[in-house]
């Protein structure tokens, strides 16, 4: 089996990496930005005869939130048009297209016409379960947008993908919260960090392991195309971004003053979801899946930096 990796340097690319040894039946091909560029379409389609890859992760994006609302075409051209370009050559080649999405599809407020988000209860409104993948996205900035645009080209063009939504990744790897959290707290003695915005923490690592566990169970994929579809995934619980860096600080034993501050205090460009929690029901059915509380995988993380 032939699984090919695209945006082979990113955070995810890497955790990806970091456990192949543990699956020797499969032929992994990292690709960086530098071999494919996910924008060429000829670049995609000479990449894949070269390798004729079974399934392909694609974890290239453009991931800068803030800076998308500047760069829209870039956003849109690594996001959307890339993501097509993936779908259009997987067709060709009838390759299985995981591609990686995201919580920022989803807007802070409303889903189809309902408000998810008590900010007193901290729970939607309509379940205390988090964000169904049937759920109508509404994303309220560039990158959500491109990435939700990407979504729909794959669907408009090849039936045989998995679209993994998550949240808040982080790792040991590239750059993400929990580092910027450990450096600013050897640089600063005091601390300000959001805590109205609440999701999940993703260990990337765990992601990895599951993309390439949908792989290895939907191999000889005739028998699974009711499989095929939108699926969310993060780790187990839920957290604010301030609950996020008190933890990693209390697990690492880092002494700070941290203080709690609203989303209103720290302005940003794009505006965040404000509750982002993802239900896990699906995948974790279709796939046999347990899923590891995000405090668990954290300390595992912690332990490599
Ligand atoms: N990080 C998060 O918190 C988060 C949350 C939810 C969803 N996601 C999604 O998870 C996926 C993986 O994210 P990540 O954290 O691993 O991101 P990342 O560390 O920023 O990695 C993205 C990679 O994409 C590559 N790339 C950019 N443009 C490309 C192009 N035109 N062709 C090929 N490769 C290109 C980049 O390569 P260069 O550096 O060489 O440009 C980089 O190595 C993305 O789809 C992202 O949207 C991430």
């Amino acid at each position: 089996m032939v699984v090919l990796i695209t945006g082979a340097n990113g955070q995810l690319g890497n955790a990806i990496r970091s456990i192949v040894d543990k699956y020797s039946s499969i032929d992994f091909v990292f690709c960086a930005s530098t071999e494919l560029d996910i924008t060429n379409k000829k670049n995609c389609f000479t990449i894949f005869e070269k390798y004729n890859p079974n399934y392909c992760i694609n974890t290239a994006a453009y991931t800068a939130v803030d800076k998308a609302e500047n760069e829209p075409e870039k956003a849109f051209d690594i996001n959307t048009n890339g993501a097509q370009n993936l779908a259009e050559v997987c067709k060709e080649y009838n390759t299985i297209l995981l591609h990686i999405s995201t919580d920022f599809v989803f807007d802070a407020y409303f889903s189809n016409g309902i408000a998810y988000y008590d900010r007193e209860l901290r729970l939607p409104l309509k379940s205390k379960f988090g964000l169904q993948e049937t759920d109508v996205p509404f994303p309220s900035g560039v990158y959500g947008l491109t990435k939700l645009q990407g979504e729909q080209a794959i669907q408009n063009i090849w039936d045989k993908y998995y679209i993994i939504r998550t949240s808040w990744v982080y790792s040991e790897f590239g750059n993400n919260f929990m580092k910027t959290m450990l450096r600013l707290a050897s640089e600063r003695d005091t601390l300000s960090v959001v805590d109205d915005q609440i999701g999940t923490p993703t260990y990337a690592v765990d992601l990895a392991e599951i993309l390439i566990k949908i792989c290895v169970t939907s191999n000889g994929f005739e028998k699974v195309v009711a499989n095929f579809g939108i699926y969310n995934f993060s780790n187990e619980g839920s957290c604010s971004w301030y609950e996020f860096a008190k933890e990693i600080f209390n697990q690492k034993g880092i002494n700070i003053k941290l203080k709690p501050i609203s989303t209103s205090a720290y302005p940003t460009p794009a505006k965040r979801p404000a509750y982002s929690v993802l239900d896990k029901t699906k995948i974790k059915a279709v796939f046999n899946l347990s899923i590891q509380d995000w405090k668990i995988s954290l300390l595992k993380c912690l332990q490599k930096v």
